[in-house]
């Protein structure tokens, strides 16, 4: 290309060289620059609010991931009643801490939650299920049981809100009870024993209801690993087992979370033995 045809293809406006408006704001026309230096200076400027709005994106999620992992933090180590107060003050931190929740969880190659209803699905739909500390209620949304979901706060009708130390539901009136990733307070022990409580029996061979008394505990593995830090599974099934329930199953197949799966004894173990309840640590999720 000669000289001259070089400058005369540089002199033609192109067409993507007129100001533009993005987010609201002019690109100034570059006055006192060259044409190719006024180019340069609108993609320039094209590319400064993407760059900022994509910045200040991820300020506003690592703020609110903090704050997540804040109100995580809080759930794991008071309470079930000291985290009912604590929402019914801000119910705003239930939705955070959810929002985070949820983002997390989309990082699981697999959901707990599903796991438990797809077990759910081989039952028989006439078992009455209790969602202890049910989050967004997908176990109600996928299944055709009657699904009491219970939670700390309630923006969704179906949703029972309580701290489910003290579940509004009649003694003996549920067929399975479900804690996934719930037994956060400190105070778990009464969770359990209010899951006793509402289930029916689901053992002994004159007992009726033989798919009923079912106990489903969805925990996250590194709660349970003794080598750092956690309790001791054995530990853990033989506090449930002192309540009155029979170990039926441990799943450990998932990397990231075991179930348990116990049922309701017949008769309850004979009261005012001490149960020893390992401490259960605190889940703390990774920065992203
Ligand atoms: C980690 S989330 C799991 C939610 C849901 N089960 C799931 O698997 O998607 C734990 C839930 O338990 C609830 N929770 C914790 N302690 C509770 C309590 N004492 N009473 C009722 N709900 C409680 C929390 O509010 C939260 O929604």
């Amino acid at each position: 290309m000669t000289k001259k045809e070089q400058s005369k293809k540089r002199k033609r406006p192109k067409k993507n060289q007129k100001p533009t408006k993005s987010d609201g704001q002019s690109i100034p026309s570059g006055k006192g620059v060259s044409d190719n230096d006024a180019g340069s200076a609108k993609r320039r400027k094209l590319q400064e609010p993407s760059k900022a709005s994509s910045f200040l994106e991820k300020m506003r999620a690592r703020l609110s991931g903090g704050h997540f992992r804040k109100i995580n933090e809080k759930l794991y180590t008071c309470t079930g009643k000291e985290a009912l107060n604590y929402f019914q003050e801000d119910k705003s931190l239930f939705d955070l801490y959810h929002a985070g929740y949820r983002m997390q969880m989309s990082k699981w190659p697999e959901q707990p939650v599903n796991v438990i209803i797809n077990w759910l699905k081989k039952q028989s739909p006439s078992l009455v299920v209790a969602d202890f500390g049910c989050g967004d209620a997908l176990i109600a949304q996928s299944v055709k049981n009657t699904v009491f979901s219970l939670d700390l706060v309630s923006n969704d009708p179906k949703v029972i809100a309580c701290d489910m130390a003290n579940a509004p539901l009649v003694s003996s009136s549920v067929d399975v009870a479900v804690f996934c990733l719930s037994l956060m307070g400190t105070n778990y022990p009464s969770y359990l024993a209010e899951a006793y409580r509402v289930l029916k029996p689901g053992q002994g061979l004159t007992c009726v209801f033989m798919n009923s008394g079912w106990l489903l505990i969805a925990e996250v593995k590194s709660r349970f690993d003794p080598n750092n830090g956690g309790a001791d599974p054995e530990k853990f099934s033989k506090a449930i087992s002192g309540l009155g329930f029979h170990s039926v199953k441990q799943d450990f197949s998932n990397k990231v979370f075991i179930l348990f799966y116990f049922k309701k004894k017949d008769k309850q173990n004979s009261k005012g033995k001490e149960i020893e309840w390992p401490v259960l640590k605190s889940c703390v999720y990774k920065r992203r």
